[in-house]
């Protein structure tokens, strides 16, 4: 489980495992690489997986400057250390974000994008201004009750009643991440440009994973992004809500697996 200094100048964590092709898994806020254990082992199987500790998160050091264009390079330099040269990109909701981030400044290093839960779209003002609103309450010190308030509505609400253990799980990893970090990751999420434009020229599929009971991502507004690229494959999941790898990891390991597979041209 190594560690590379980046243009942070502070360790960044992640984890190597499997073999084959490379396929990079990058979670969302707030979460930590740990947020895929329920299908790293099956997609190992099949490919080299890179799944980072975002800056704060898990077990790399939180940073006063991190945007997404200042992670899509940490990224950039954990593919370089590893000397892989192209990688199919899997970001889940903020690491979506920062997914058409890394499409955008280095297509070069890109072979797919899977979007698991996310848009290419900027904030519009009414979510810039939630989101300052949540940066100020955790700011007060409310850190606790903003986690313990925002988590539950991450999940399709069946889910959430028959799985407490699982919403309760994703609390406390979410606990562990520093009031600062989570103020940084709104100001970079705030800060995002619109990344609309990488779809149309897109030399690879682009994959979106969606989850009809998303409280976060409704599935409509998502839609209409689907036909962008020019090669599509659409996953609307039911009672499924913003955390498909815990909600429902069988289908989305099936087809992260499938849509990997095909980027990669195998059988
Ligand atoms: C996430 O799950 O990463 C966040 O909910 C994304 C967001 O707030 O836009």
């Amino acid at each position: 489980m190594p560690d590379i200094q980046t243009q942070f100048s502070a360790p960044f964590h992640y984890i190597r495992m499997g073999s084959g092709p490379a396929l990079v898994l990058l979670h969302g806020f707030p979460e930590n690489s740990t947020l895929w254990r329920n299908i790293w082992s099956g997609l190992g199987e099949h490919f080299t997986l890179l799944i980072p500790d975002l800056p704060g998160c898990g077990s790399s050091v939180a940073t006063g400057d991190v945007s997404m264009e200042t992670m899509a390079q940490c990224i950039k330099e954990l593919l370089d250390h590893e000397g892989i040269a192209k990688a199919v990109i899997a970001g889940h909701s903020m690491g979506g974000y920062l997914a058409f981030a890394i499409a955008d400044l280095y297509p070069e290093y890109v072979h797919g994008l899977s979007i698991i839960h996310s848009m290419p779209c900027a904030d519009d003002d009414e979510k810039k201004s939630n989101r300052l609103k949540a940066s100020e309450v955790i700011r007060k010190g409310a850190k606790e009750a903003f986690v313990r308030q925002m988590v539950p509505n991450l999940f399709d609400p069946g889910f959430a009643n028959d799985h407490p253990d699982v919403v309760s799980g994703l609390i406390d990893s979410s606990l562990n991440i520093s009031a600062a970090a989570m103020i940084a990751f709104y100001k970079a999420m705030i800060e995002r440009p619109d990344r609309e434009h990488v779809l149309a020229p897109a030399a690879y599929p682009v994959q979106w994973i969606i989850g009809k009971q998303d409280g976060i991502m409704p599935y409509d507004k998502i839609l209409q992004h689907c036909y962008k690229a020019n090669i599509n494959f659409v996953s609307l999941y039911d009672h499924c809500g913003h955390m498909s790898m815990l909600e429902t990891p069988a289908k989305l390991q099936e087809d992260l697996l499938h849509y990997t597979k095909y980027c990669y041209q195998l059988s």
